[in-house]
């Protein structure tokens, strides 16, 4: 067992990493003094992969929801706290989430809101929810309007994560979430890169144990320092400005969310080698970590003047540019000014230079 303790102003809580710790989760409940669930919430895909078995485990009741990020709104947050109540969950109620980041996420956002707050458990289930999602306190759903737009910070009363379940991942969700692990690894832990499975070890769940812990303790030291984002926290933004851009301007369709990350990273490497801050290198270090995870769905089609409505949208943004995090020799900027114009460059260089 390995166990991190997060502080938060709204609640101290612990991240244990355990291989199996899903076949005895209400025993590690118990050690952890926290209650059984009244309820298991999960969806469609991982409900009879994972969760079917811990709720049966926990002679608990088990609430599928519907699985992906177009579901992460409203209706799913309304009929999960119409099924709550059915079950009589009461203010003391805790319930758990088994399920990736848009799970996780639409788990915690009801629990906070159902009958002021409840408490919850959180069991991250991709690579991506287990390094970025379940650390934080971040809860939330999206809108028309854009992803993410309501929310709250109520963190989990305790996160679980068995790497067990990356066996069942496909290979694009977990090669899509190590470009989070080398994010996190360049803005705080950068040894780290070294220890980062490559193919073929990228599907043996145990080689991603110990990348997991370092990210989820990088991930805790920087939100302790920033709980509710004024600035160091913005350096989980690395690769994210262009990132985000790419996702909106291709409708959230083509790019999983670490793929378009992957591209922001090697913008952000380039823009922080052209800005003095990375050397060559720290470029070449970062390049090849992004690289060695495959190539991500091409950009090649892509107009520039498609994305450049989208770059720094969600942002600080003025009329020469946006604030980007840049990568420097060893961590980040924060809150450096990169003309829109010199962005696009940067774009049209990745596009030329392929995916090879
Ligand atoms: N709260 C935060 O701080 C935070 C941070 C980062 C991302 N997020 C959110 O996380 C979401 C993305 O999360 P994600 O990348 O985990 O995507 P996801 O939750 O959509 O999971 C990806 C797919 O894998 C399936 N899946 C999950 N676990 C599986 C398993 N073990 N075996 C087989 N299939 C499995 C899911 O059902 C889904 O189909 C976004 O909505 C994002 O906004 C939140
Ligand atoms: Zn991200």
């Amino acid at each position: 067992v390995e166990s991190l303790r997060v502080s938060s102003r709204f609640g101290d809580y612990e991240v244990v990493a355990e291989r199996g710790a899903l076949t005895r989760l209400g025993q590690l409940l118990d050690e952890h003094g926290v209650q059984r669930p009244r309820s298991v919430v999960s969806n469609t895909t991982v409900g009879p992969l994972w969760a079917e078995r811990i709720a049966h485990a926990l002679g608990t009741p088990l609430v599928e929801l519907a699985d992906g990020e177009d579901h992460k709104r409203w209706p799913e947050v309304e009929r999960l706290i119409a099924r709550w109540l059915e079950d009589n969950l009461h203010r003391e109620s805790l319930v758990a989430a088994v399920g990736g980041g848009v799970l996780t996420d639409t788990t915690g956002f009801a629990a906070s809101i159902y009958l002021r707050g409840i408490p919850w458990v959180a069991v991250p289930t991709t690579l991506l929810a287990m390094v970025d999602a379940s650390v934080g306190g971040k809860t939330g759903i999206n809108l028309e309007q854009g992803k993410n737009l309501i929310g709250t910070f109520w963190p989990p009363r305790l996160v679980v994560i068995d790497v067990e379940t990356l066996t069942t991942l496909p290979e694009r969700e977990l090669l899509a979430g190590a470009v989070e692990v080398v994010k996190t690894a360049w803005i705080g832990d950068q040894e780290l890169l070294g220890a980062i499975p490559s193919s073929p070890e990228v599907l043996d769940p145990g080689a991603w144990h110990e990348a997991v812990m370092r990210c989820v303790t990088v991930k805790a030291r920087v939100v302790e320092e920033d709980e509710l984002e004024g600035g160091r926290r913005a350096a989980l933004n690395l690769g994210h400005t262009l990132g985000h851009a790419l996702e909106a301007a291709t409708g959230y369709r083509r790019f999983l969310h670490g793929e378009a990350v992957a591209w922001g990273l090697l913008a952000a490497a380039r823009l922080g080698r052209r800005h003095g801050m990375l050397g060559d290198d720290g470029f070449a270090r970062l390049t090849a970590a992004v690289r060695g995870l495959g190539a991500p769905p091409s950009i090649t089609d892509l107009a520039a003047e498609e994305l450049e409505p989208h770059i720094g949208r969600d942002k600080k943004k003025d009329d020469a540019g946006v604030r980007w995090v840049l990568p420097t020799d060893d961590g980040v900027a924060v809150d450096q000014r990169v003309e829109t114009s010199e962005a696009l460059e940067v774009f049209r260089e990745l596009q030329a230079e392929g995916a090879g």
